[in-house]
């Protein structure tokens, strides 16, 4: 992909009316995994044309699927478990964590042979975390640097259930161990120290699947096939946290964002941000294809540090780069402790979260899993490099536009994986300033 460079001039304020942004990420990839597996004709309408939803499309046509996409809606002929053919090539998924981690899972227990890669992120991020589990289940994977790193060479084949306790609270884990569980003749367990997000085993309900959860374990029996489905997806409410930051800094705003989906295992950023003296209500509350979703405002607010409690991390953990923002501009002190997992997204997101704020003149300490940050009234434009990483280069292109001066932010391509439109939807709230 080609650099972009963006110039964001400090200063603005007054973001007012209503915006929406586009569908779940999480979900999208899911509903797209599930339908390939399904056995007849889903109609998903609302989904995220992120490049890393993207990704995971490339990935089931590539093994056969035949996937329309028109607009938002995406209409996915699955043909069951047994209907995904060998690919061809390697198959690459760019920039997307979500994919590679589920196809790993998916994969491991087809009957055919596939190698996974992405860009120069996904090969750094540990893969360790879903090959355990699956050498468990009796997979057999090759993988760089002893087993850990992408490229990940998937032998597959029949798996068997287990009982596991993953070290983890990630989703994406979780996931993947569901995907090959289902496949298997069996019941499995999956254990986490936290809940990590739960749209997989909501959403395999209404696809058919033998799947229940109690607390932080999920039970799973394979062998029963899924059937095909048609539901809308919620606006991804990780998209919707950069705006509702936006309101909240900038003097006179009010933002409203509409249909935005409010799994509770996704809300943390919201629940510390009403501890912090944040104005953000949710209004209009709703279901759309098993899922809340709601319509969020969030005006301007004078926001105080704190100390963030460590049973929100999961539910904000893709929320932290903009939370560390906010934090920078409350009153007072913020610490966030156990995030060591933030050091294994897109980028290190606490090393590189501290060195742009420092840049910014706010004063941040950081350790192996904490942050520290001073707030201050004022940022000061700077230099930031995004570094492949969406989130990263958002969160400073928020606080860009009330930093003093100009911020130039290098990469900002990277923000389609997640978020297209992003710029478009603030120019339009900014008068294009
Ligand atoms: C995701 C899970 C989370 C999150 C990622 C999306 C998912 O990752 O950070 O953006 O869709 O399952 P982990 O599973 O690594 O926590």
């Amino acid at each position: 992909m080609k650099e972009e460079i963006k110039k964001i001039n400090g200063g603005v304020k007054g973001l007012r009316g209503d915006i929406t942004v586009p569908g779940d990420k999480s979900i999208t990839h899911r509903a797209i995994i599930f339908s390939s597996i399904a056995e007849g004709k889903s109609r998903i309408s609302g989904i995220s044309l992120g490049m890393d939803c993207l990704s995971t499309v490339g990935a089931f046509k590539e093994m056969g699927i035949k996937i329309d996409i028109k607009g938002t809606e995406a209409v996915i002929e699955g043909d069951g478990f047994r209907g995904l053919k060998e690919p061809d090539n390697v198959i690459d998924v760019g920039n997307s964590g979500t994919s590679i981690r589920l196809l790993t899972g998916l994969l491991s227990a087809q009957d055919f042979i596939s190698v996974l890669t992405g860009d120069s992120s996904i090969r750094r991020r540990p893969m360790e975390r879903v090959i355990s589990p699956m050498n468990l289940m009796g997979a057999k994977i090759y993988a760089r640097e002893n087993g850990t790193k992408a490229p990940i060479t998937i032998i597959g084949g029949k798996l068997k259930p287990i009982d596991y306790a993953s070290p983890v609270a990630s989703a994406q884990v979780k996931s993947a161990i569901i995907l090959a569980a289902l496949q298997t003749k069996g019941k499995t367990t999956i254990k986490e120290p936290l809940l990590s997000r739960n749209h997989s085993e909501k959403m395999l309900r209404h696809y058919g699947a033998d799947i229940s959860a109690k607390g932080t374990t999920v039970t799973v029996t394979g062998g029963k096939p899924l059937h095909a489905c048609d539901f809308t997806v919620p606006g991804d409410f990780s998209s919707a946290a950069f705006m509702i930051a936006a309101a909240m800094i900038m003097k006179s705003s009010r933002l409203r964002i509409l249909n935005v989906g409010i799994n509770p295992t996704r809300t943390g950023f919201l629940t510390a941000l009403l501890k912090m003296g944040g104005r953000v209500k949710i209004v209009n509350k709703r279901m759309s294809g098993g899922e809340a979703c709601a319509d969020i405002i969030a005006e301007n607010s004078k926001l105080k540090g704190i100390n963030f409690p460590a049973s929100l991390v999961p539910s904000t953990i893709d929320e932290f780069p903009i939370f560390f923002i906010l934090a920078a501009l409350a009153d007072g002190v913020t610490t966030v402790k156990r995030i060591e997992e933030l050091r294994h997204k897109e980028s290190d997101r606490i090393a590189g979260m501290a060195e742009g704020l420092r840049k910014m003149g706010v004063k941040v300490e950081d350790g192996p899993d904490w942050i520290r940050i001073e707030g201050t009234r004022k940022l000061v434009g700077t230099a930031i490099n995004a570094n492949l990483d969406h989130r990263i280069a958002m969160s400073f292109s928020i606080a860009g536009l009330i930093a003093e001066g100009q911020t130039t932010i290098r990469g900002t391509e990277c923000i389609k994986t997640s978020f297209p439109g992003f710029y478009e939807i603030l120019k339009n709230l900014t008068g294009g300033r």
